[in-house]
């Protein structure tokens, strides 16, 4: 496949005197060029990668005012200056297809996607931080463009793509405690919960400001119609370990289907470790917890990889502790005794980083720019064609 992209011809300049701060925190260092492509009359136009900067929007673009959004969290390693690698950015494609239609958007072509993405990881590449569990995250997202206050959707659109050399998403190493939450709710059936669009995020807010000031760190959010149910955290997905067996959350269509729960999930399996995907109930949850059977929790997605939970707590203070138990599973043949999410955790992060095999093919090289763009124009910016 080949695809047109603009280069702005600021852009080797503006590389060039870039340098990475010494702390480099999470989704705060931000690289200094970016993707853009507008959605006018019905098509793509060629996408342009330029510097990093302010959008010009009038105040009555949709966006504003309806929140017409989509986005996706992916990263790309370099761990050992190997790769650039990307994960799985095939299932982020889809899942931004599927956020599209859900948020009646224009449907994405997997060249421009994937093709704009290999260009900016591939220029970026330089500041990728090589050390483990850090990366570059990469953040595709589309606004509602169309300067109109009528409800309708927008017929104009931008899609954008930035990226930020990153550590991980919580800064202190210890496992967080997460904040049962019983009177808001995150998603409802038939709503947009499966999306990964901004009003999800918003909408949580409120319970994150509860949940700090109580000194938690995530929201466990419950089915909308009963609070009965557990369902994902606001932005990563649960899992627990109850009686040696891995139990997450079936997807309901109120919950997004994480890339990193799917990865999760065959990866335990694959090391004879059962997975059980079905509702789990806040009442087995907390009864779990009390009595012992419920030996791990851990969140995990995209940006927080996977991160142990030591308790859940109440908003009148009272908190259920995780005492945590060793399980048994299979590793290379032999039965071994350990905590299954650090497993799962190295298991992972080795396949992500290149230090393992990749039995899976998730793992997807990103070509340098010597074997993928194809200069065909030179005027104020240059034309090339990438293959992608
Ligand atoms: C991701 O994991 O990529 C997300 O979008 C979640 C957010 C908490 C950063």
């Amino acid at each position: 496949m080949k695809m047109k992209i603009k280069i702005d011809d600021r852009v080797t300049d503006i590389l060039k005197s870039f340098k990475l701060p010494d702390e480099i925190g999470f989704g705060t260092t931000i690289a200094p060029v970016m993707i853009t492509c507008d959605f006018k009359e019905g098509i793509w136009e060629t996408p342009k990668l330029g510097p990093y900067g302010p959008l010009k929007l009038q105040p009555t673009a949709k966006i504003f005012h309806y929140g017409q959004e989509i986005f996706e969290g992916m990263k790309a390693y370099r761990v050992n200056k190997k790769g650039p690698y990307l994960f799985r950015p095939l299932e982020n494609y889809k899942r931004f297809n599927s956020s599209a239609e859900r948020m009646a958007m224009p449907f994405i072509p997997e060249d421009l996607f994937m093709g704009t993405i290999k260009a900016l990881v591939d220029k970026v590449s330089p500041f990728i931080p090589n050390q483990s569990g850090d990366s570059l995250y990469i953040r595709p997202f589309m606004i509602s463009t169309e300067n109109h206050l009528g409800i309708a959707p927008s017929k104009e659109f931008k899609f954008i793509v930035v990226a930020s050399p990153s550590a991980s998403y919580f800064k202190k190493e210890k496992p967080i405690d997460v904040f049962i939450e019983r009177f808001y709710v995150r998603a409802v059936e038939g709503g947009t919960g499966q999306a990964k669009t901004g009003g999800n995020y918003a909408s949580g807010l409120v319970s994150a400001m509860k949940a700090e000031k109580l000194g938690y760190s995530q929201t466990l959010w419950l089915d909308a119609e009963r609070r009965e149910d557990c369902e994902e955290m606001s932005g990563m997905n649960l899992f627990v370990v109850k009686n040696g067996k891995l139990v997450t959350p079936a997807l309901t269509g109120t919950i997004l289907e994480g890339i990193t729960r799917s990865s999760l999930i065959r990866i335990a399996k694959d090391h004879n470790i059962d997975v059980e995907e079905r509702s789990l109930g806040l009442k087995e949850l907390i009864q779990g917890v009390k009595e012992g059977q419920i030996t791990e929790a851990f969140a995990c997605g995209t940006a927080v990889i996977l991160k142990s939970i030591s308790s859940f707590g109440e908003e009148d203070g009272t908190t259920y502790k995780i005492k945590s138990k060793e399980s048994e599973y299979t590793y290379q043949g032999e039965k071994v005794r350990g905590q299954i999410g650090i497993f799962l955790k190295e298991m992972l992060l080795s396949l992500q980083e290149g230090r393992s095999k990749d039995p899976y093919g998730w793992r997807v090289k990103v070509p340098t720019s010597v074997d993928s763009y194809q200069k065909v124009t030179k005027g104020d910016n240059q034309q090339v064609h990438l293959d992608c």
